[in-house]
């Protein structure tokens, strides 16, 4: 979603443009930079635009070269179209103030208001712009011993709702920052300072970094940081990693390469989480041991998309091997005051440790005095540290919008937590330890083995409007992952049902062709899924079976996919594979951009 980007350096525009290109995976669709020069107290020079961060490059052309400050941004459009006027850099009436927001101003309207009675002239349709506007209002207002800084800080104080903002005003030499629920990390080195909406353009350029706490209202100059008396000093720490290219290497598309990573992030995940004789699993970093996880009232887990479908995996397996009781929510409709208290634990699941749902989510755990832990993807993300505990996914950056390798890590890390929590018996535990190493080499010959199942399905559902995805117990809530991956990527609308539910209702949408896509691996639910896919077939269906069994089951499926065989427990981590190539290579052959999808962001930091 959003992204920020701030230099103070020599050519700062330029370093600008760059971190703002480091920043393009996050989902964007316009652009805009402004940057102030040496010795120059005229109107600021800005540019904005909607498309890509190589638009506003060709637009910004040579007028930012040397300039002494810029920040830059990127939009996912909240309030208001994609239009060039409201791409960020919002400017004051009279151009001697610029400003970059992330999040959402939820009393715009009333301060739209205020800033209409004070005479100024509003010239996009965004929740943003009213900050600029206050802004100028409070310095041209305020008493003449006051700074910059203290307006800003005025300005945040009539603020509702959340905020990563950075300023910069034409003849002072700084950029004044605040973060409210939505990310900043600021970097210095060499005499140079950054800000910016992640850590990852920071690599290269900078020695150290900070993350911003909410509060935290400061202005950064070349001499150093001032903070506002109230605000807590930055925690600066070496800056230690290289910065990941966005690099799809051999592959077409990340995506892809991201569906192929999984052998070794699946294994990344496991990676000293299981003991040396095979039988035991321990995930560290919770901030409870698991004598006192046994003796929970309850566990709840908060996620969003494809991390609440892993989520309600996750819940299957703690079900299953433990006695606790636990419940996935959906981050955004979690019910905090019933099933949070002092002996519970909320785990926040999240790719990016960004999602503003999620994160509110397990905040409100915390008000309520639960315990709160997280499982995330991004290192030093603000889930992470809200959480102050955890464990970390391992499975490398992920830049594609669609997640992919994200989901098969949040799923073993699930499978280690329920084993870690466990008294089952020694020999069934062993039998899951042992798969689960197997898991790597597994998902290597599912990526490998192709034997054109794949090209087939995606042939049927070429000619197609609509798909129905079906699963039973495990493979319910993945089926639901198939559905959003079709639907994200190939923007074919889909409906995922458990299959037994089928016919109480969606079965009256099947007809002839329409194509099932039944996911059925060998476990106890089989027989049953046999029974809704012959509803379907005898409807007319088109039906398209992922299993690893054989069979009658096999003899009904129009196509089949074969599996890998593996322990039930863990089907979904192998059965998640052809999913997304499924999804993947029907985007494709529809010619959509399966990287960026359209309306979409990678990460969500608006509620
Ligand atoms: C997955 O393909 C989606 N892009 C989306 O549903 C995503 O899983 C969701 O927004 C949660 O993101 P997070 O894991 O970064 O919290």
């Amino acid at each position: 979603m959003c992204g920020i980007f701030g230099a103070i350096s020599d050519d700062s525009a330029k370093l600008v443009l760059e971190g703002l290109r480091k920043l393009e995976y996050r989902g964007y669709d316009s652009a805009g930079l402004a940057a102030v020069f040496p010795d120059h107290k005229g109107p600021i020079e800005t540019e904005r635009t909607t498309g890509f961060v190589a638009d506003l490059v060709s637009k910004a052309d040579i007028r930012f070269q040397g300039a002494s400050i810029a920040i830059g941004h990127t939009r996912w459009a909240t309030h208001g179209g994609v239009t060039d006027s409201n791409a960020h850099p919002h400017s004051s009436n009279d151009g001697r103030i610029t400003i970059v927001h992330n999040g959402i101003i939820e009393n715009a309207h009333e301060l739209l208001e205020r800033i209409g009675n004070l005479g100024y002239i509003v010239n996009s349709e965004t929740d943003s712009e009213v900050i600029v506007h206050l802004l100028d209002h409070e310095i041209k207002s305020q008493s003449s011993n006051k700074t910059p800084l203290d307006a800003f800080a005025s300005t945040l104080r009539l603020l509702k709702g959340s905020w990563a903002i950075a300023a910069i005003i034409s003849g002072f030499d700084e950029i004044l920052i605040a973060r409210n629920g939505a990310p900043l990390v600021i970097g210095r080195g060499d005499g140079n300072f950054f800000v910016s909406s992640d850590i990852q353009p920071l690599f290269g350029v900078c020695s150290e970094f900070a993350f911003l706490n909410d509060g935290q209202v400061l202005a950064i100059e070349r001499s150093g940081i001032r903070i506002m008396p109230e605000s807590e000093e930055p925690y600066f720490e070496m800056l230690e990693g290289s910065y990941e290219e966005q690099d799809s290497g051999t592959f077409p598309h990340l995506m892809l390469k991201e569906i192929h990573d999984q052998p070794i992030s699946v294994s990344n995940s496991l990676s000293g989480r299981i003991s040396a004789d095979g039988i035991n699993a321990a995930l560290g970093g919770i901030c409870l041991n698991s004598e006192e996880l046994r003796n929970l009232d309850r566990i709840n887990i908060v996620a969003c998309g494809s991390a609440y479908y892993a989520s309600q995996i996750g819940a299957i397996y703690i079900r299953k091997h433990t006695n606790l009781t636990v419940e996935a929510f959906r981050a955004s409709e979690f019910p905090h005051e019933r099933v949070c208290s002092p002996n519970t634990l909320t785990i926040g699941v999240s790719q990016s440790g960004e999602t503003k749902d999620t994160l509110d989510a397990l905040q409100s755990a915390k008000l309520q005095g639960g315990h709160i832990t997280s499982f995330c993807n991004a290192i030093g993300s603000t889930m992470s540290r809200l959480a102050g505990n955890g464990s970390y996914l391992h499975a490398g950056p992920e830049f594609a919008v669609a997640s992919t390798k994200a989901f098969s890590s949040m799923v073993s890390v699930f499978i280690l937590l329920a084993l870690t929590i466990s008294e089952m018996k020694e020999v069934d535990r062993r039998a899951i330890v042992t798969e689960i190493r197997k898991l790597p080499n597994k998902l290597t010959t599912q990526l490998l083995e192709d034997d054109g199942s794949i090209e087939r399905a995606t042939e049927i559902l070429s000619n197609s409007k609509s798909a129905i995805f079906i699963g039973r117990g495990i493979s319910s809530p993945l089926s639901n992952e198939g559905a959003l991956k079709m639907m994200e990527v190939a923007y074919l609308p889909c409906l995922s049902y458990p299959g037994g539910e089928l016919k109480h209702g969606p079965i009256a949408l099947i007809e002839d062709g329409t194509p099932v896509i039944a996911i059925a691996p060998d476990d106890q639910t089989s027989v049953l899924m046999e029974s809704s896919i012959r509803e379907c077939k005898s409807r007319g269906a088109t039906v398209i079976l992922i299993s690893d069994t054989e069979g009658t089951m096999c003899d009904l499926a129009d196509v089949v996919i074969p599996t890998q065989p593996t322990h039930p427990d863990l089907s979904p981590i192998v059965n998640v594979i052809p999913l997304q190539l499924l999804a993947y290579e029907l985007g494709v052959s529809r010619g959509t951009n399966v990287d960026r999808p359209r309306n979409l962001a990678k990460s969500v930091t608006v509620t």
